[in-house]
């Protein structure tokens, strides 16, 4: 088991196939892009493969997520899905997507035994996503999750950041477009991830910002908290349910306390959080010819060394260096 010294246990592996992207979320990183880590530093599928397999077999994750930047450009995405889905025990396998892609691959993907995808989705207008993601492909991303919906990735969740200024207009719309099509949203606070170092606390729409936006139009009740568990958004029905409406408040509301994460890099690093300031190369090691219980112990020293939680409101608060479009999410 992967076991922190807070009697915190990781069971939900995070794996980012590509830091590549085909959008340019403000919150994420700048239009033009980033320096992209070299293909040889990359993981292969074979080298992903035996990493989630200790994790699966030896090491008690029982949630595997593929995400990015964005994993749809991993062109070996449904052959890793298919081999993860192989593994004994059989963890439950997401994806967490952009969504341009997905209206070509989700019936494939669903095949190799994909369970559920969450779609990122911040605007329902084609202006704002220009603007936003700096790229014009909001008919993709919406035709994607609806593929994702046909084709049984579901609870198709949807992920919205909202922008001060930008976007927060459109929490009601968005909210009515999740609640016809049957996918469950959730505002995220924007967090200080971004390669441009841009985020400003006085900016970030916070959890209770999110919520009285929505108890204007929307009535809200609680979910029972203990069906919560270590999920990162507090969920509430929407007009007495059976729809949900979820909010990710990680700065203001943290749930580091629960946390049962951990993370793998493209570049094959192990981070024991989305903050972490350290990470345990188990690629170099794999390469040099490390075996299983090496690798094994190399992780689980790694998890060990986790933090209580992500610091942000620390006075000596440091960004990490590596941005969230090469994390993950
Ligand atoms: P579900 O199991 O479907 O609820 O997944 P999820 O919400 O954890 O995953 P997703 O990739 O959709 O992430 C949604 C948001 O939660 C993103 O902004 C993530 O960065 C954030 N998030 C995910 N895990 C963590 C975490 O451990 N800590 C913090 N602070 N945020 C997280
Ligand atoms: N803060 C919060 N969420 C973010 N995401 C990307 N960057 C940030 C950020 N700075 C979200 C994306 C995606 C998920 C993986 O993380 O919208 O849905
Ligand atoms: Fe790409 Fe995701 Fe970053 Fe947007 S948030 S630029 S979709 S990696």
């Amino acid at each position: 088991m992967l076991v922190d010294g807070f009697g915190r246990i990781a069971t939900d592996l995070r794996v980012s196939l590509t830091d590549r992207c085909n959008l340019r979320c403000a919150y994420c990183m700048p239009p033009e892009g980033l320096d992209w880590l070299p293909k040889p530093e990359l993981l292969t599928d074979d080298e992903v493969i035996r990493l989630v397999s200790l994790g699966v077999e030896r090491l008690g994750i029982t949630e595997v997520r593929y995400t990015g930047g964005e994993p749809l450009l991993r062109r070996g995405l449904p052959q890793i899905v298919r081999r993860t889905a192989a593994l004994t025990p059989r963890p439950q396998i997401s994806l967490t997507t952009n969504g341009i892609g997905l209206d070509r691959l989700a019936p494939a993907l669903a095949e190799a035994g994909l369970d559920r995808v969450n779609v990122s989705l911040d605007t329902l207008d084609p202006e704002v996503f220009r603007r936003l993601a700096h790229r014009d492909r909001l008919a993709d991303v919406l035709a994607g999750l609806a593929a994702a919906e046909r084709a049984g990735l579901s609870p198709v969740k949807v992920n919205a950041v909202l922008m001060r200024g930008v976007n927060e207009h459109e929490a009601i719309p968005l909210l009515r477009y999740c609640l016809e099509h049957g996918y469950q949203l959730r505002f995220i606070e924007q967090m200080p991830l971004d390669a441009q170092h841009g985020w400003r606390r006085e900016n970030m729409v916070t959890a209770d910002e999110i919520m009285a936006l929505l108890s204007g139009t929307f009535e809200l009740t609680p979910d029972d908290p203990r069906a919560r568990g270590s999920a990162p958004a507090e969920t509430f029905l929407v007009d007495g349910g059976p729809a949900r409406v979820g909010v990710i408040g990680s700065v203001t509301r943290p749930f580091c306390g629960a946390c049962d994460r951990v993370r793998l890099t493209a570049d094959g690093q192990v981070r024991n959080c989305l903050f972490a300031t350290e990470e345990s190369n188990l690629r170099d090691a794999m390469r040099a010819g490390a075996t299983d219980d090496e690798l094994a112990e190399r992780w689980s020293a790694a998890v060990r060394a986790k933090r209580a939680g992500h610091g942000i409101d620390d006075p000596g608060f440091l960004q990490p260096a590596r941005p969230m479009s090469a994390i993950g999410g």
